[in-house]
């Protein structure tokens, strides 16, 4: 008797706890691909990643010193910058800074490159590493 009321066998059902688990793994399942691709856009590829330390090197580096220890620009070693928010930095390199020399890099760096290339810089990571 019980078995045949639609309330009761639904009670019984989520009593069990398998119901509400099954509801939240897929919950978890959406929201986990809903926001993978910003897990897994954010590393430019190898090749890539060999252009942008080319670009530190010899872009940056006419302004920021061959080893980015500074010249015209300031200093870009990790312990110069290691105070300033990654996103500062971020919005320096897209934006540039308004009345400086600092020119933006939108037009050839979108923001994963760039955050690649401030995470590169707050590692200690140097120019010389072009593997
Ligand atoms: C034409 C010269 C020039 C070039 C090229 C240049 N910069 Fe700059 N950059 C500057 C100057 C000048 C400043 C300082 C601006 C100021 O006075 O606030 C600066 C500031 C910065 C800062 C902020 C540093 C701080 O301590 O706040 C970062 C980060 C930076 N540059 C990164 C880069 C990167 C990365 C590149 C290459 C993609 C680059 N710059 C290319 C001139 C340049």
């Amino acid at each position: 008797m019980d078995s045949k009321s639609p309330i009761t066998s639904k009670v019984s059902r989520s009593a069990t706890g398998r119901l509400p688990t099954a509801f939240r793994m897929r919950r978890f399942l959406l929201l986990l691909f809903l926001f993978s691709p910003c897990l897994l856009a954010s590393e430019p590829e190898a090749e890539r990643q060999k252009e942008l330390k080319q670009l530190l090197k010899n872009d940056c580096g006419a302004c920021h010193g061959m080893t980015l220890k500074g010249g015209l620009g300031p200093s870009l070693l990790a312990k110069d910058l290691k105070d300033k928010p990654e996103d500062f930095l971020v919005t320096t390199i897209l934006e540039g800074r308004n009345g400086t020399a600092m020119p933006p890099w939108k037009r050839f760096l979108d923001e994963d490159e760039v955050e690649w290339i401030v995470k590169w810089l707050l590692e200690d990571r140097g120019v010389e590493d072009r593997r």
